[in-house]
């Protein structure tokens, strides 16, 4: 694998690449990661990735500065997962002057969810990407589906944009209890780990629920949030949305629990798209 910190690197290394599959992250890779630079080897001649820690991305009082890097780790990581460039920029690579031109997502789906507890997320995520695609000319992108606003976001911006990149969803890897990986993860105490899947089996019983039938959806938030709250946790949402757009149910359109709950001082997400 080569290691390029510099753009104009990784660009006289792809020059004449056909089909380049791309797997951005901020690194503290966990086998949820490694499963995307598996599935990108079929979708691209070479596989690039990247970890950049993204400042933008994170509000004023949010983990930017503990966030986890490992990046010698990461890099053994991905070169056994068959990774052909790793493109690793310090800030100044990215951002040698203040970042004044941003991608401003779409306010319906920039202000819900997510959006309404870390103002500016998105913003910082979809300006990150578009910059990334800029650099690396992806044919095609993969993004885990565990950050399923994101990947909505991602999609919208590639489609309105005109990017012409194929965006590939990727299904959440799971813990054997059910918790879905996640960096953040390892901020958990031991007690925390072992109370987390309590997220994901809140989520299993809503689809389960939906499947048998169920469309009260505001009592199946309501009852899921309330059984977390009994158990310490502190529910920011629990919400049935469509797949889509993540805005309300409406008719068939395919369906998706989407959650977000603060269990101690860590924050933690899940979904699951519900099949009916
Ligand atoms: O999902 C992530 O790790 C980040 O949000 C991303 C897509 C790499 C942008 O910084």
């Amino acid at each position: 694998m080569q290691i390029h910190t510099t753009i104009a690197s990784l660009r006289a290394a792809l020059a004449g690449t056909g089909r380049v599959a791309f797997a951005p992250t901020m690194g503290n890779l966990h086998d949820g990661h490694i499963s995307l630079m598996r599935q990108a080897h079929g979708h691209g001649d070479a596989v690039v990735s990247s970890i950049f820690v993204n400042r933008l991305q994170f509000g004023p009082n949010e983990d930017f500065d503990k966030y986890p890097r490992t990046f010698q780790q990461d890099c053994d990581r991905l070169a056994q997962a068959g990774v052909d460039h790793l493109f690793a920029p310090d800030e100044k690579e990215l951002y040698p002057q203040p970042q004044r031109y941003v991608i401003q997502p779409a306010s319906a789906h920039d202000s819900i969810l997510e959006g309404a507890f870390r103002p500016g997320h998105f913003q910082g995520v979809a300006t990150v990407v578009a910059k990334l695609f800029n650099i690396v000319r992806p044919t095609a992108a993969l993004f885990g589906k565990k950050d399923y606003q994101q990947l909505m976001v991602i999609r919208n911006m590639v489609a309105e944009l005109n990017m012409g990149i194929e965006i590939i969803g990727c299904d959440t890897v799971r813990a054997d209890d059910g918790l879905a990986l996640s960096s953040r993860n390892g901020y958990l105490s031991e007690a925390e780990r072992a109370e987390a899947p309590r997220l994901s089996a809140e989520l299993r019983r809503i689809v389960e629920a939906v499947i048998a039938g169920r469309r009260d959806y505001a009592a199946l938030e309501q009852s899921a949030t309330q059984a977390l709250s009994q158990h310490g946790w502190k529910p920011d949402y629990i919400a049935i949305r469509r797949q889509a757009d993540l805005q309300a149910p409406e008719g068939d359109a395919p369906l998706v629990v989407v959650a977000a709950a603060r269990l101690g001082n860590t924050r933690l997400i899940d979904n699951m798209e519900i099949a009916r």
